[in-house]
């Protein structure tokens, strides 16, 4: 079987990274590690896009050369991946030379096949967005607004790619193939975005007396590639691309990996770059249907309902976020808080009740709890007997019904959900613990047949749950199945979850606090 390859956007080197970037790679990160639970062969490519204008600029401003000053801010990123868990098999960064092969062999692809062309266009520019402006751009007042910073006037020749020649082919694709873009209602954003835009070509280059940070053009070396050319191609030149024709060695095979299964973006790149521009760009490379890739959107984290922008200081650090609330507790909250494809309020209230209720609260300490009444009463050894009631039974029916109802949230993207439907064996185990009240068991001798089965009936809902959690806390979980002195079997599948993992006279581990309480004062995260 074709491994599951996943992407994700790869974020701009201008500036270090936000909850919405590590939102977007644990996404990623967990849906892989889903995955690979779940037996498929997964490639997980991130990364950082380095190039551009923005990057020129805040080089110069820091004083160094641009390739220094992405240097220095890719390390931020690649430390938050490191810290958060984030694992993934290839690494993107555009200034790689592999990269910039495949970038330049495909504009010469393309431009042999008659897909590029040269032409001067005078017009409006905003220097802030980089980009010519149209009356489209125009508010009702007739004025380009505020968002485009300083307009000016500009005439310029530059190279352009036929993208009108391709709208049609795609608009039938788009109606034909519903599973292109998750969620489906996004699609229509695109369909409108395809009947303004009609007519119109790319603008793929910028005079190299304007911009030097880019991919020079193979065909005219008075330019270099701008933008999207650049960053959306890392979907395939680091899966393996062209590597024969360009010489680049050790790659994935790309006959193996490509069409990628889920390209997870942000909503706000889905208009026009991944949804129009990448489709049409692998359409005319040769492309058939078949090999168009399919797009994850998922939507913002908001700060009290705005955008986090520096300007208005409201941007929120996930490293101080990981430090407090320890990596799991950050991705957990990540993925529980916001439903896939819409947005989401970052709050500090939410962040310390989730970690403090749900999960030192909720799912540590009903690890705790089980696991010292076991040692307590019986030296942590389960006993497996012929005992069994309504009570058991029940908790037998949440564990065994959560898997289905998990796989089935997880397989459509629906993280949050998935979580939820682990944590009904959380919230029914321990109210199992409070109903059967094993201290009191433990009183009476005439009971130790029910207590011994209590005490295993937790332990084995408590292993169910240190597997389907794990794709979302690596690190808790993995100190779960410690605790319970479990160890994921080779190969070992969410499939081969059934009752019955734990065998008669199986020893517990000792209890560890899974997530720690905070003190008061730490739990506001600044
Ligand atoms: N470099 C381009 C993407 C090129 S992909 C071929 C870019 N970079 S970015 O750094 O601005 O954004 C990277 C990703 O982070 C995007 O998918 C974007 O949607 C996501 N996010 C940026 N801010 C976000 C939030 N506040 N919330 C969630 N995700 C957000 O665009």
């Amino acid at each position: 079987m074709k491994p599951f390859y996943i992407t994700t956007a790869i974020d701009y080197t201008n500036a270090p990274p936000h909850i919405g970037h590590a939102y977007e790679k644990v996404l990623a990160d967990v849906m892989a590690r889903f995955q690979r639970q779940n037996g498929r062969e997964v490639y997980f490519l991130t990364g950082v896009d380095q190039h551009g204008q923005k990057v020129q600029k805040s080089a110069e401003k820091a004083g160094q050369t641009p390739q220094e000053f992405v240097d220095g801010v890719t390390q931020h990123f690649l430390a938050l991946w490191e810290k958060l868990n984030v694992r993934y098999d290839g690494w993107a960064a555009t200034t790689d030379d592999k990269h910039k092969r495949v970038v330049q062999a495909m504009l010469q692809k393309l431009h042999d096949c008659g897909q590029l062309y040269k032409k001067s266009y005078a017009g409006f520019y905003s220097v802030r967005q980089e980009q010519f402006l149209t009356d489209k751009e125009r508010g009702p007042d007739g004025q380009f607004g505020e968002e485009w910073g300083e307009v000016v006037e500009l005439q310029e020749e530059n190279w352009y790619f036929r993208l009108s020649d391709h709208v049609e082919w795609l608009k039938t694709f788009i109606q034909t193939h519903p599973e292109f873009i998750f969620p489906e209602h996004r699609a229509s954003a695109v369909l409108n975005a395809l009947e303004t835009s009609a007519g119109i070509d790319l603008c793929i280059s910028r005079p190299k007396a304007r911009l030097t940070w880019g991919i020079p053009l193979p065909f005219d070396e008075n330019f270099v590639n701008f933008v999207w050319f650049d960053a959306l191609t890392n979907y395939i030149s680091f899966a393996g691309y062209m590597a024969d024709e360009c010489g680049n060695t050790g790659m994935p095979d790309f006959s193996r990996l490509w069409p990628s299964e889920a390209h997870v973006i942000g909503k706000d790149i889905l208009v026009p770059a991944h949804a129009v521009y990448w489709p049409i760009m692998l359409h005319a490379l040769g492309f058939t249907d078949e090999q168009i890739p399919r797009i994850i959107v998922h939507g913002w984290w908001n700060v009290k309902g705005s955008k986090m922008s520096k300007s208005t200081g409201n941007v929120i650090d996930p490293n101080v976020l990981a430090d407090t609330f320890t990596p799991d507790g950050l991705r957990y909250y990540l993925m529980r808080d916001i439903a896939t494809g819409y947005d989401a309020d970052f709050s500090d209230e939410r962040i310390s009740m989730s970690y403090n209720k749900e999960l030192a609260g909720g799912l540590g300490n009903l690890f705790n709890r089980s696991i010292s009444m076991a040692r307590k009463y019986r030296e942590g050894v389960l006993t497996v007997g012929d005992y069994d009631d309504d009570e058991n039974k029940a908790l037998r029916q949440t564990v065994a019904e959560a898997t289905p109802a998990y796989l089935d949230k997880m397989n459509g993207w629906g993280i949050h959900d998935g979580i939820a439907a682990a944590w009904k064996i959380v919230t029914h185990a321990n109210a199992f613990v409070d109903s059967t009240k094993p201290f009191s068991l433990a009183k009476d001798p005439a009971q130790a047949a029910r207590l011994d089965s209590v005490l295993y009936h937790l332990a084995e809902a408590l292993t169910h749950v240190s597997v389907l959690l794990d794709p979302v806390m690596p690190t808790a979980m993995a100190a779960a199945r410690a605790q319970i002195g479990w160890e994921l079997p080779q190969g070992f599948t969410f499939g081969d979850l059934k009752w019955g993992l734990l065998p008669s006279g199986h020893q517990l581990g000792t209890p560890v606090p899974l997530f720690p309480r905070l003190e008061e004062k730490e739990k506001t995260a600044g």
